[in-house]
């Protein structure tokens, strides 16, 4: 497995960025940005060239200094931290600082779960652009084309019990539907429990996996994948069939970064409030958001099928579906629901 790791993790690097952004494509002089930074002019100069490396087109004015033109469209921790709300930031679960970015891997909860194992903090995000071996639920694959969608995993370590686990890929649905919202895709579904649609078609997934060590959680990663602006034909022709991206639904580009970090602060209010209250609250807001509730389903698991009506999501999260053939109420706690129409 070949992992390439972003040589610019460096938050300072982010200080610099968002000075050049805040001169709003006016040249900003090195003395200014050196007295900012605390840094020497050479010293920013080796900086500009670092960020120019990166792809940032950064045009040297003489006697005036650096004027960014335009900026590369890759999730790196300076982009996503650029983005970052205030907010998220004086929260401290996420920051650039936990962001680390790999040009390639093979698969982004894989490489969280590594990181987990070897200490990594409470709120690291993983974020790739293109995985080998993208995974999805139920052994499936999540294919990971190069350059234009959004791979990333959450490490979490919340002091939950393992059964609850599944209420957080709940909660990160709602995120996820709000995020897609954001940028402006109306009539986005939430399917139970893990995929996000636009227009029946799947535009993101989340695949939940956790540690547990003597029925404690030592973490959970949430993987979460996000069709975004590559193009159908970047898929296989199985998926191209089924899937939607934002671009092809808005037929325009959609920054990764500021998506990521829109995600990650809609996720954060959904989180604190989950951990301060409980699932109670987030339960009656999935159930009226998925509209799953009183439907007919058809429940595919791995071993059988059957149609029945979603009755209610459990306490834990899981879906309540009355059998069309026993009329007994099964909890389903794995496998995929499609409602029928
Ligand atoms: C699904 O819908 O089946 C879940 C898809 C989850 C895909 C994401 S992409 C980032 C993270 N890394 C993985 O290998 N999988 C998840």
């Amino acid at each position: 497995m070949s992992l390439s790791l972003s040589p610019h993790k460096d938050v300072e690097t982010l200080q610099l960025v968002n000075s050049l952004r805040r001169a709003n494509g006016e040249p900003v002089s090195g003395e200014a940005i050196g007295q900012e930074l605390g840094v020497s002019r050479a010293a920013v100069w080796k900086r500009i060239e670092g960020l120019r490396s990166l792809g940032y087109q950064i045009e040297s004015v003489p006697r005036r200094g650096y004027t960014l033109i335009s900026e590369p469209e890759t999730p790196t921790p300076e982009a996503v931290g650029g983005f970052l709300s205030s907010v998220v930031l004086d929260d401290g679960l996420f920051g650039p600082e936990k962001i680390i970015f790999y040009q390639k891997t093979d698969s982004t909860n894989v490489q969280a779960g590594i990181l987990a194992r070897q200490g990594a903090k409470d709120g690291t995000v993983v974020v790739a652009d293109h995985q080998t071996e993208g995974k999805g639920r139920l052994g499936r694959v999540w294919e990971s084309p190069i350059g234009g969608n959004l791979y990333f995993s959450l490490i979490l370590r919340p002091e939950i019990e393992p059964r609850y686990a599944a209420q957080l890929t709940l909660l990160t649905g709602l995120a996820l539907a709000e995020a897609i919202s954001g940028v402006g895709a109306d009539g986005v579904e939430i399917k139970w429990p893990n995929d996000l649609l636009l227009g029946g078609r799947k535009v993101a997934g989340i695949l939940t996996e956790m540690a547990v060590e003597e029925s404690q959680i030592q973490f959970v990663v949430i993987g979460v994948g996000v069709n975004v602006n590559v193009e159908l034909t970047g898929f296989t022709e199985e998926i191209g069939n089924i899937a939607a991206t934002l671009s092809g639904h808005l037929k325009k580009q959609i920054k990764r970064s500021a998506f990521l970090a829109d995600f990650l602060s809609r996720f954060l209010g959904w989180y604190r409030w989950y951990l301060a209250e409980g699932f109670a609250p987030i339960r009656s807001i999935w159930l009226k958001q998925s509209r799953i509730k009183g439907r007919r389903v058809q429940v595919n698991l791995l071993d059988e099928s059957f149609t029945g009506w979603a009755v209610d999501l459990d306490v834990d999260g899981f879906l309540l579906v009355k059998r069309e053939d026993t009329g007994v109420e099964a909890r389903v706690l794995a496998g995929d629901v499609f409602l029928i129409r």
